[in-house]
Parts: structure tokens; C-alpha cells; sequence
């Protein structure tokens, strides 16, 4: 087993390029793209819809959106990307632009992610042929969706010329989209740092201002490692929103807005007055301990901390596990074959649980030795990316 190597964007262009002649051979070339990167969390696990902080990068994966305005009012797009194990599913959709009925969730489940951004468009959108690739995993908590959104409201912008000034705007609209039209009541995060995101720099996100700042991630000894367990990660499946109700409950009785304005005091006070269950609390812990590690990560990492910031992913994967119960087995598999490698400084769930993928820390010289390790006792075909920060959202007016 050895590291996986993506098509970087100018491969799938390429490729894109290809794969649009062959589904629209009447058509002229395509001469606009929009792109959107997927992202890994490096800490702060389901601290955004409570206010709180995260510390994303943007990944070098990428979906891309290309294509043409068609003169029409009919939207016609072929993905390359299409989850087999949803056998309704299929590659191509088309659907007009609507101008008295809104657009409206239906199969396949892919265009959901297209039509919601259309639907919350600020401005009307003309018709167009259009091809999506992405070298992003699917479900693999890599933020694939967020991926898909921006790249299209990224292609939407770049025919209608109608540019959004506010990246934030963006983002915001792309989470709407996720919500009305895949169901998945996310947090800003995944969409945020797929229009933001800052070659060589994680984000430190304050989900409550939507304020940020980039933290360098210019140490060349460390690297990041994503594992991905293989094990498809489903948000839609209840226990994400689930975990935002419990959540509110906690804040509720804490007579707090949100878990942002909540202290550990506060909670071990209710608590030992015995007006919390025990679920409800060990969600509010993670919630407000989760927060601060994301604070003191950041700060070790502008430090150049690195040794820090490895035990604080490790804390945060331990309180995901045991708190938020958000892990799974094997993500706990992973995570402690991971650390038993020395030259791992910390390994960590990535996301928002249930499947997906790990975020390791760990010194350049013993990839090899972590992805053989991993490689030989995991046995549901793990696949490995060594990441490095990357670009937000492009748009792209000529090919
Ligand atoms: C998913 C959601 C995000 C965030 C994470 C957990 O990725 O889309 O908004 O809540 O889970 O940190």
C-alpha cells in the first residue's frame, strides 16, 4: 500500500475537457470553470454550529465544474463522479431554469447539490452544458459536497458574470444550499474553507463573527497524513442533527445562546445540581474543552509547537470518542496504529464521524513506516494522501 496520488487541477481539466467533448459533441469549447477544494479539519470537531472555533485547511483536491452558457433556459450536466453504491443515481441530469416554480429536490442525488445552488443564486441563472469531475473522495469526510457547491456557484458566477464580492456571502449561500437540498443541517465550516481557503495556511475560524485568521503551516519536518478507513461516512443519516439538538438542549439549561458563552464551571455546577443527564453533559464538555484546544492549537502552531499541537489532536480525537461519540471502530483502529509509530506527533478523526477519514501529524521520515503499519493490520483497504494547504475557490472566464 503506498500513498495516493490525485489529479491535480490542470490533470482534470484535462480530462474535463475531454469528458465534455465526448458528452456534448455538438457543443463548442467550453470556456469557463469554476473550482472548489475539499478540506481537512486539523481541530475544532463540531465546535461551528455551536459558535465556536475550527482550524480547517483547504486540500490540493478539487472538484472543477466546466462548461458553457448554451443559449437556453435548460441546464444539462454530466458528472464523472457518480457513487455507485446508489444505484438510482445516474451521470447526467437536466432541468430548466426555473422562472415561476423553484427548483426542487429529486433524483439523482448528485444535481441536488447543483440545483440548491442555483435555487440560492443571487441572480438569475442562464442556461448551460456542463461537466463535474472531482478528485476529492466521496463520503470520505473530506468535505465533498462543500467541494461540488463552490465549484458550482464558482461556474455560475463565471457565466452569469455576476461575481459575489463578499467570500463569506459565498460560502453562506452554498451551506443554505446543503441544507435545503441535501438535508444535512452543517455548520459553515466545509463551505467556508472551500471559498477561503490560503495556500500554505490553515484557517482559524470564529464561527460566531465569521472572522479568521491564517495560520502558517510553513514547517517543512511535519507533514500531514489523511488516512481514509474506507468506511463511507453518511451526515445525513440523523445522528449529526441529533448531536446539534443535544447541543442547544445543553446550552438551554446552561442559559447560555450557544455552547460558545459556556465554561466548564458552568457545566460541572448543573451538573453536580443534577439538572443534566449524563449524555447531555459529556456532549457539552466536548463542545466547550473542544473549543479551547482549538484556540491553544492555533496558538501552538504560530508558535511552531508542533509537539503541542500533536497531543492536543490527540485529546480532541479521545473527547470525539469517548464524549461527542462521533468515532467509529475502526477511526479508533487507525488512530492508535497511527500513534503507536514514532514520529507521530498526534492522529485524530477528521470531520464529522461515523466513517471517513483520520488527520495524522507526523515527522516526513516516517510516512512509509505509518502507512505500513496501518497497511498491515487494517484490513478494510485504507487508502493514504500526504495533504498541504491549499488555494480556495477559483474561477476561471477562458480555458
Ligand atoms: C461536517 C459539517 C461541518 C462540521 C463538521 C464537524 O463536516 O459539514 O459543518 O460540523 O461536520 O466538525
Amino acid at each position: 500500500m503506498s500513498i495516493t496520488k490525485t489529479d491535480t487541477m490542470e490533470e482534470l481539466l484535462e480530462k474535463g475537457l475531454d469528458f465534455f467533448y465526448k458528452h456534448f459533441p455538438e457543443s463548442k469549447k467550453p470556456d469557463k470553470m469554476g473550482v472548489g477544494p475539499g478540506r481537512v479539519n486539523l481541530i475544532g470537531e463540531h465546535t461551528d454550529y455551536n459558535d465556536g472555533y475550527v482550524l480547517p485547511m483547504a486540500l490540493p483536491m478539487v472538484t472543477i465544474m466546466l462548461g458553457r452558457a448554451n443559449n437556453t433556459d435548460t441546464c444539462r450536466v454530466v458528472t464523472a463522479c457518480v457513487d455507485f453504491d446508489d444505484t438510482i443515481d445516474s451521470n447526467r441530469t437536466e432541468f430548466k431554469i426555473p422562472t415561476v416554480k423553484p427548483l426542487s429536490v429529486g433524483t439523482p442525488k448528485w444535481a441536488n447539490y447543483v440545483k440548491g445552488v442555483i435555487a440560492c443564486f443571487q441572480s438569475i441563472v442562464v442556461g448551460f452544458d456542463a461537466v463535474i469531475l472531482s478528485s476529492v473522495p466521496l463520503g470520505g469526510g473530506l468535505s465533498s459536497s462543500a467541494s461540488l457547491e463552490v465549484a458550482t456557484y464558482s461556474f455560475i458566477e463565471a457565466i452569469t458574470g455576476n461575481k459575489t464580492i463578499q467570500l463569506v456571502k459565498k460560502a453562506m449561500v452554498c451551506q443554505k444550499a446543503e441544507h435545503m437540498f441535501a438535508g444535512v443541517p452543517c455548520g459553515i465550516m466545509d463551505q467556508f474553507i472551500s471559498v477561503m481557503g490560503v495556500h500554505g495556511h490553515a484557517l482559524l475560524i470564529d464561527c460566531k463573527t465569521l472572522q479568521y485568521q491564517p495560520v502558517p503551516l510553513t514547517e517543512n519536518t511535519y507533514v500531514f497524513l489523511i488516512t481514509n478507513s474506507n468506511i463511507h461516512h453518511e451526515l445525513s443519516n440523523g445522528q449529526y442533527q441529533l448531536r446539534r439538538y443535544q447541543c442547544e438542549e445543553a446550552s438551554d439549561l446552561l442559559n447560555v445562546p450557544s455552547l460558545r458563552l459556556a465554561t466548564m464551571d458552568n457545566l460541572n455546577r448543573v451538573h453536580f445540581e443534577g439538572k443534566i443527564n449524563q449524555i447531555i453533559y459529556k456532549r457539552a464538555r466536548h463542545v466547550i474543552t473542544e473549543i479551547e484546544r482549538t484556540k491553544s492549537a492555533a496558538d501552538a502552531l504560530a508558535r511552531g509547537n508542533y509537539k503541542m499541537f500533536g497531543e492536543l489532536m490527540n485529546d480532541s480525537h479521545n473527547s470525539l470518542r469517548d464524549d461527542f461519540e462521533v468515532s467509529c471502530p475502526e477511526l479508533d483502529q487507525l488512530v492508535e496504529l497511527a500513534r503507536k509509530v514514532p514520529g507521530v506527533l498526534g492522529s485524530r478523526m477528521t470531520g464529522g464521524g461515523f466513517g471517513g477519514c483520520t488527520v495524522t501529524l507526523v515527522n516526513r521520515t516516517a510516512v512509509n513506516t505509518v502507512v505500513e503499519t496501518i497497511s498491515t493490520e487494517y484490513t478494510q483497504n485504507p487508502k493514504f494522501y500526504v495533504v498541504s494547504p491549499s488555494c480556495g475557490a477559483r474561477i476561471f472566464t477562458t480555458l
